[in-house]
């Protein structure tokens, strides 16, 4: 008898974890990564040690994530330091929503070595180049107070990130490469009937009435990121953009684009004019530049059209046999 109740209660008690882990399992298979760690975005109310000074750091960080341009945008009241867009309209919910581009895994892995500059970048200089590319502009004062709050800010986010690890569903996800070259006619298709009814007719966003922050930001033209930034590259766009966009429709669970109109509206969104940056000192190393970096010179033999639009795993394949 002892037994046998020791034996339905296992049963129960395996329901009841079963149970527990099945949402997490979903995401998993979305996903389709194996979780090092999930992250739960540390809450204000309930970090009751986070107090006095530092808590008011991170409270400004994350207003200053959020609402960039009112602070440091051409209207800014502290310094005129970027190009209107907000941090937050590529790392949303101010950088926290899962596959949103999220900021769990900054304080854990930086500093880092970077192919980009070839060499270590400390969290710093990895907020001064999406100030110089994304957002068009130019760095922060390293000893401001804004900076100390953008820091503080990305430190309590990845307070309980072990060092060195990314957490699962931090970043980008990036998705599989296609067989083929990505198709801006397609992709023109994909804009005008998913994405144009927010970001414009000329991909120029939509302004709020103040004129001083983006309802829609923009996706192309003056105001937009430059060709320096990381979306410019269809790998980073694609994978942002499926699991976010449009808007209000997708997410880490439900998709609205498939992987084929993700990388179809990426070619067409990045083949239309925007800001420039002199990137002649980037990549040090030409054969460790991304295989979808659009800009000569390369390590290896593939067209620059090739490099912007694909078919990107033969790139991959011959730097995988180097
Ligand atoms: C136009 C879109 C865009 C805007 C606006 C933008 N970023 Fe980024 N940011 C990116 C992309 C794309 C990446 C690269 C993500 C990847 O490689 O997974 C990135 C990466 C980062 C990273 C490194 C993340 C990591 O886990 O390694 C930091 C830190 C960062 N951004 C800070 C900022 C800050 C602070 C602002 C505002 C001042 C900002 N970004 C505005 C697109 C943007
Ligand atoms: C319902 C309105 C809506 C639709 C439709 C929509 N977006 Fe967005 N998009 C937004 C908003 C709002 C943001 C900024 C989010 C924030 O700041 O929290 C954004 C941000 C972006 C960004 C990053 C910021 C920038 O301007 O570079 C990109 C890229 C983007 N959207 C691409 C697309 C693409 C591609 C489509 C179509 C597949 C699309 N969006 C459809 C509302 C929309």
């Amino acid at each position: 008898m002892g037994i046998m109740k020791n034996y339905f209660f296992k049963i129960i008690l395996v329901a009841l974890l079963c149970q527990a882990c099945s949402p997490a399992k979903k995401e998993e298979a979305a996903a389709d990564a194996k979780p090092d760690s999930i992250w739960v975005k540390p809450s204000l109310y309930l970090d009751t040690e986070l107090k006095g000074e530092q808590r008011k750091l991170v409270i400004y960080g994350e207003e200053l994530i959020a609402h960039t341009s009112k602070y440091l945008g051409p209207n800014g009241s502290v310094a005129h330091l970027t190009n209107g867009m907000n941090c937050q309209n590529c790392h949303l919910e101010a950088g926290t929503r899962p596959l949103g581009n999220n900021y769990s895994g900054v304080f854990s892995t930086y500093p880092k070595f970077r192919e980009r500059s070839g060499r270590i970048e400390s969290i710093y200089k990895r907020v001064s180049d999406c100030m110089e590319r994304s957002l068009n502009g130019t760095p922060i004062d390293s000893n401001s107070y804004e900076f100390k709050a953008i820091y503080a800010y990305m430190q309590w986010l990845g307070k309980d990130v072990k060092k060195d690890v990314k957490p699962y569903q931090s970043g980008i996800k990036r998705l599989k490469f296609l067989e083929r070259a990505a198709d801006p006619a397609k992709g023109k298709l994909v804009y005008e009937t998913q994405c144009r009814s927010c970001h414009g007719e000329n991909g120029a966003g939509v302004k709020d009435a103040n004129g001083i922050a983006w309802i829609y930001p923009p996706v192309w033209g003056n105001d937009s990121y430059n060709d320096g930034a990381g979306l410019f590259r269809l790998s980073n766009f694609a994978g942002y953009v499926k699991y976010n966009m449009p808007f209000g429709k997708s997410d880490v669970n439900s998709q609205a684009l498939s992987d084929e109109e993700a990388w179809d509206v990426a070619a067409f969104v990045n083949s239309q004019p925007r800001p420039s940056k002199d990137q002649s000192a980037d990549w040090p190393n030409k054969s460790k530049k991304p295989v979808d970096f659009p800009y000569p010179p390369y390590g290896d033999e593939f067209s620059a059209v090739q490099h912007k639009y694909g078919p990107f795993k033969p790139i991959a394949d011959f730097y995988k046999k180097k």
